[in-house]
């Protein structure tokens, strides 16, 4: 199936609300990918705001179904960091994956991703799966965001048409939501080992309100991170940011 309806828009509040609203009123079909040109109140993870300059990024939400259930829709976000990171790296661009739902080059963030989901009367869900990537950003409009982050020209030193770099990262996005849907956390997860961001190290994950500190072990059979406490407990963490 894929990917295959894109829409296009010059202005949205949010892609995620719209394409929401659209696929409850019956109006969309799975594989639906809403991709806005300027994104006025863009939301990103724990009620933060997302902001991207008009015309600059791709920001765009793809909508799609699972019977996956809980807890295996928690890695959800973690198989498309993978498609994510398999395309930039076909652009050049080495990225690891921050568990669970980042991008990042270096120490510096490139994309953000926001996986959002709905139960249906019929069984299954509803993901609504929003991404912003930081494509033709410039780096004095970079330093702007108040946490590093970087972008595909900044690393590359090369533009991007947003409408060909979406339809080549839609591709890759489903080629990894399908392998998630047919094998589950466990047939991606020694490519999110090999690929993730701080592996290994002194990691603090926190959510806002509660932190916790220690060595990012892996993950569980679901994604959940494995944290070595000081004292050598080993704790299961379902949501959070890795810091
Ligand atoms: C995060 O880093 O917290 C996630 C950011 C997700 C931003 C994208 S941009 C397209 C889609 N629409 C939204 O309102 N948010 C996501």
């Amino acid at each position: 199936m894929g990917f295959a309806e894109i829409i296009w828009l010059d202005e949205v509040g949010s892609t995620n609300s719209l394409l929401k609203e659209w696929v409850m009123a019956g109006q969309v079909v799975e594989g639906a990918v809403l991709a806005a040109r300027s994104q006025v109140a863009g939301r990103g993870r724990f009620e933060r705001t997302w902001v991207a300059p008009a015309g600059c990024n791709l920001t765009f939400s793809a909508y799609f179904r699972t019977d996956a259930g809980f807890p295996a829709l928690a890695s959800i976000p973690m198989a498309a960091a993978l498609g994510i990171r398999e395309y930039l790296q076909s652009r050049g661009i080495e990225a690891q994956c921050k568990w669970p739902n980042d991008l990042m080059v270096g120490d510096k963030k490139i994309c953000g991703i926001l996986s959002e989901r709905f139960a249906t009367d019929g069984g299954g869900d509803i993901i609504i799966l929003g991404i912003g990537l930081n494509v033709n950003m410039r780096p004095d409009d970079l330093e702007r965001i108040d946490k590093p982050a970087t972008s595909m020209l900044e690393q590359t030193a090369c533009g991007y048409s947003l409408e060909d770099e979406l339809r080549v990262l839609l591709d890759y996005l489903w080629r990894w939501l399908e392998r998630w849907e047919a094998g589950g956390f466990a047939d991606i997860r020694d490519d999110f080992v090999a690929n993730c961001w701080r592996m290994g190290e002194n990691v603090v994950v926190g959510d806002g309100d509660s932190h916790m500190s220690g060595i990012l072990l892996g993950f569980g059979e679901s994604g959940q991170i494995l944290l070595e406490l000081e004292g050598g407990e080993v704790r299961e963490v379902w949501s959070g940011d890795v810091e």
